[in-house]
């Protein structure tokens, strides 16, 4: 099952780096005063203030003769949420909490963040589908909150690109190394937050204190989602072509919070803030916070407000895989994105003195000579001594005990001409961009190295590298780093929602942050191969920014349905997409979602699963959320939230159900799960949609009605499905799905649906 517990090799990713800074940082520090979000309820604002800044700013004022109010306020914030961040001291804090119009606080946390090729994976061409129908995302604009740009990448160049639409309010800040000729048409807005960072660590000196991106994350995930057409890219010749984003005539605006120096949810809530009064179309969120519940989410309780103004938002599942209840970002208001492969190899070969040639694994970046060296092979490579003597060889490692990533040191410390790694190891995006000459092989060509080896005591070999392989099968897979639902944050919510091209993919880097360590040395590309939920992320941010500029009277509840029921189940061998984190075995939606997404079918997705603002705040209230805490969500001044119809049943396009009731002597005893669902025609006028049922083996399962008939365009239906099983099942995970099909058989609306013993009491 879960094959092999993560190294801690640093990955896209970013959360081991920032914990280990901060943890160190706050040994030292004991500090008096911490960084608050302070959450108010505008309804008890006095009228004597105009505005809910002067307000906010008259409570901090309020709280110490002393100290001026300007020191302590961080960010007044005005759309995600009503209220402010401050740095106060736990006295400060309990003064505020005592003022009226408090509502709530959190303490602001660290978070975690988490060519090309992928476009024509997805199916997007320029003759038909989602490129054709949304002229390639004009007009549309992405935000993204994430570590900044590098503004002078030729992804950003404008050719082709329309005119800012007037409704744009955002702008270019100046700042350290970057002011307003450094936008154009293509990135037309440039802001950054790092007011809650130095608030924490007033002494953080800040290396480019503007929006220019110093670690490559952010220009990777803009690129991917919205960069322009660029020709004869590569990183060092892997992966060579024109690279270009998902919507490459969308508008990208860069909005950066994220910093090598740390990242705060202050910041992040300021940034989403600024990106909806700007007027962004689609959000970009390749980073999350674990753990918490919703409404300490910064994520969740931002996002509210984007979805109120119809702002798409695409966020990363994270990297946490595989293990069950590993993922973040599970916020029911929200796309929550997997990561899978791409029908494309990177490779190296080893050519045997024998004349056999085989070929793995490997982006090593350098350049080597055809010359051939002794090959030996020696087992699982742990002697260090022995490794020293080895000198200009080519060494044969076998990897039986999870032992890669030391396998991997102890020949980059002994300095050996180059490895060979024979490895069952799934997780191979870790070790391939490697600092000497390296191919990773499954063992089933092991076997002919060592017998090559065995039988000729001058065994010789050469390394050749660079080579691209496209059109592998079967692809795409599950990776195995993707984190895994159920959502703990949020369980009755089946996540994540979908899978996206996640593993080496190539995007734009900026020149100077290095993309690659060789023999001692930092080596530098214009584009870089990175894989993450991170890359998953934009490529659907982009696929929205299509089907919005195609679509443009879809809410983003309607985006996501159409994403969702559309995608795809097949990988390009024709079977059911698999999980290489779980021995190859069929994906199941705790892992992908519905499927790996198809932009051009969602275009036309037949039915619709939407969703209001109350059916969210319903989800809130059966969550037993206080109203302090649904208010710190929905922001609704004064009146109570409407707690009359809770429920976790979503309007969802999808459906999880949890069989892990404990009183196991009841186990002959059936029950039932039930789920009310409304779907909306947006095909044809006239059309009727048969309901199929397929998997969920050991469990019954039914719909009701069998057969919806739709007289017009937006007529909406009821219907209910109905599992009945055991009250705890044997089994970990059961799945399978309801497909709505039409009488032309042009529409299947298909849902994934999953029974699980997992555990969803672990609410936070
Ligand atoms: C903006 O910065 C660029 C590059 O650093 C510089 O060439 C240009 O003169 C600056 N423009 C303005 C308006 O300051
Ligand atoms: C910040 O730097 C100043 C001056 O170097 C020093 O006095 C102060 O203690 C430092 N503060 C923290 C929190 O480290
Ligand atoms: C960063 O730039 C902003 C805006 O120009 C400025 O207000 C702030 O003081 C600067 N921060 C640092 C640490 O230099
Ligand atoms: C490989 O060769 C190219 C062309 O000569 C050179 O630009 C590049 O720096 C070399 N790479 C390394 C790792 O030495
Ligand atoms: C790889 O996995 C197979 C099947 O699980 C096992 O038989 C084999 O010993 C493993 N090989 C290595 C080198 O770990
Ligand atoms: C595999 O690892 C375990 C635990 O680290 C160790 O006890 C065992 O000896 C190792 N097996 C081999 C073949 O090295
Ligand atoms: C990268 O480029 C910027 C702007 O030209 C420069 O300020 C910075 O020092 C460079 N960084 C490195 C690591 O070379
Ligand atoms: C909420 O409380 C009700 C009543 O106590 C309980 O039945 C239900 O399981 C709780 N829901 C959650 C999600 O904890
Ligand atoms: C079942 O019991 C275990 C152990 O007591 C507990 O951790 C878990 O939360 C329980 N699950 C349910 C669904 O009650």
């Amino acid at each position: 099952m879960a094959s092999r517990v993560r190294s801690a090799v640093p990955f896209y990713n970013y959360c081991h780096c920032y914990y280990l800074l901060f943890l160190a940082l706050s040994h030292l520090l004991a500090a008096q005063t911490d960084n608050y979000i302070i959450h108010m309820d505008l309804s008890s604002m006095p009228k004597a203030f105009s505005h809910h800044h002067s307000w906010y700013s008259a409570t901090l004022t309020s709280l110490s003769k002393n100290v001026p109010e300007t020191t302590k306020l961080i960010y007044s914030y005005t759309h995600v949420m009503n209220g402010f961040s401050a740095s106060l001291t736990p006295s400060e804090l309990e003064a505020i909490k005592a003022s009226p119009g408090y509502v709530h606080s959190i303490r602001d946390l660290p978070v975690k963040i988490d060519t090309t090729h992928s476009t024509k994976f997805l199916g997007l061409n320029s003759a038909y589908g989602a490129w054709h129908d949304s002229n390639y995302g004009e007009g549309v604009i992405i935000g993204l909150v994430d570590t900044g740009v590098w503004p002078e990448s030729e992804s950003f160049n404008d050719d082709g690109m329309s005119e800012i639409p007037s409704r744009w309010r955002g702008e270019c800040e100046i700042g350290k190394e970057f002011n307003s000729s450094l936008c154009n048409k293509k990135l037309i807005g440039a802001r950054f937050f790092n007011k809650g960072l130095l608030a924490k660590y007033p002494n953080t000196t800040i290396g480019i204190n503007s929006t220019r991106d110093t670690e490559g994350h952010g220009t990777h995930t803009s690129s991917t989602a919205a960069g322009n057409f660029v020709d004869g890219a590569s990183y060092f010749g892997y992966a060579s072509g024109t690279a270009r984003g998902v919507a490459p005539r969308a508008h990208v605006a860069m909005y950066k919070a994220l910093w090598e120096e740390g990242s705060y949810t202050s910041d992040i809530i300021a940034a989403i803030d600024q990106a909806i009064d700007d007027g962004v179309d689609v959000l970009s969120l390749s980073f999350g916070l674990d753990g918490v519940p919703l409404y300490e989410d910064p994520v969740a309780v931002a996002t509210f407000a984007a979805l109120e103004k119809g702002v798409f938002v695409s966020t990363s599942a994270g990297n946490e895989g595989p293990f069950y209840g590993s993922l973040h970002n599970g916020i029911p208001w929200v796309l929550t994105v997997a990561a899978g492969t791409i029908d494309r190899d990177f490779n190296g070969v080893l050519n045997l003195g024998n004349g056999v040639s085989i070929s793995g694994a490997s982006l090593y970046p350098g350049n080597l000579t055809d010359a051939r060296v002794p090959i030996v092979f020696m087992d699982m490579c742990k002697d260090n001594k022995k490794l020293k003597q080895v000198g200009r060889k080519i060494v044969v490692c076998q990897d039986k005990n999870d032992s890669l990533s030391s396998q991997y040191g102890n020949l980059e410390n002994a300095k050996v001409f180059g490895g060979v790694f024979i490895t069952n190891d799934t997780d191979l995006e870790l070790f391939v961009q490697s600092s000497y000459p390296a191919i990773f092989l499954s063992p089933e060509y092991g076997e002919v190295i060592k017998d090559y080896i065995k039988a000729d005591e001058e065994a010789k070999a050469s390394m050749e590298f660079g080579k691209t392989v496209l059109g592998t099968r079967p692809a795409p897979k599950v990776t195995s780093y993707t984190s895994r639902g159920p959502s703990p944050s949020c369980p009755e919510i089946l996540k994540p929602d979908i899978l996206a091209p996640g593993s080496l993919i190539l995007a734009a880097w900026p020149p100077n942050s290095s993309a690659a360590y060789v023999d001692g040395r930092q080596l530098y590309s214009k584009f870089n191969i990175l894989s993450g939920t991170s890359m998953a992320c934009p490529h659907l941010a982009g696929v929205a920014a299509l089907i919005r500029g195609a679509r443009p009277e879809w809410g983003p509840a309607a985006i996501r349905s159409a994403l969702i029921t559309s995608s795809d189940l097949y990988d390009n061998s024709l079977g059911h997409i698999k999980d290489i984190g779980f021995d190859n075995q069929l994906a199941t939606p705790l892992a992908m979602g519905s499927g790996h997404v198809n932009p051009n079918k969602a275009l036309d997705p037949g039915l619709i699963y939407d969703v209001d603002i109350q059916d969210y705040v319903n989800v809130l209230c059966a969550l037993n959320y206080t109203q302090k805490h649904i208010k710190v969500i929905t922001k609704s001044a004064g009146s109570l939230s409407d707690c009359s119809k809770p429920s976790l049943d979503l309007n969802y396009p999808s459906f999880i159900a949890f069989f892990n009731a404990n009183d196991s002597k009841l186990s002959d005893v059936k029950t039932v799960k039930e789920f009310q669902r409304t779907v909306t025609n947006v095909g044809e006028e006239k059309s009727t949609y048969v309901g199929t049922i397929t998997g969920m083996e050991g469990l019954e399962v039914s719909v009701v009605p069998k057969k919806l008939e739709f007289e017009g365009r937006n007529e909406k239906k009821v219907f209910k499905l109905r599992i009945e099983g055991p009250r705890r099942m044997k089994e970990r995970v059961v799945f399978g799905y309801l497909s709505w099909v039409d009488n032309e058989k042009k529409h299947v609306v298909r849902s994934p649906i999953v029974a699980t013993s997992l555990d969803s009491t672990a609410v936070l």
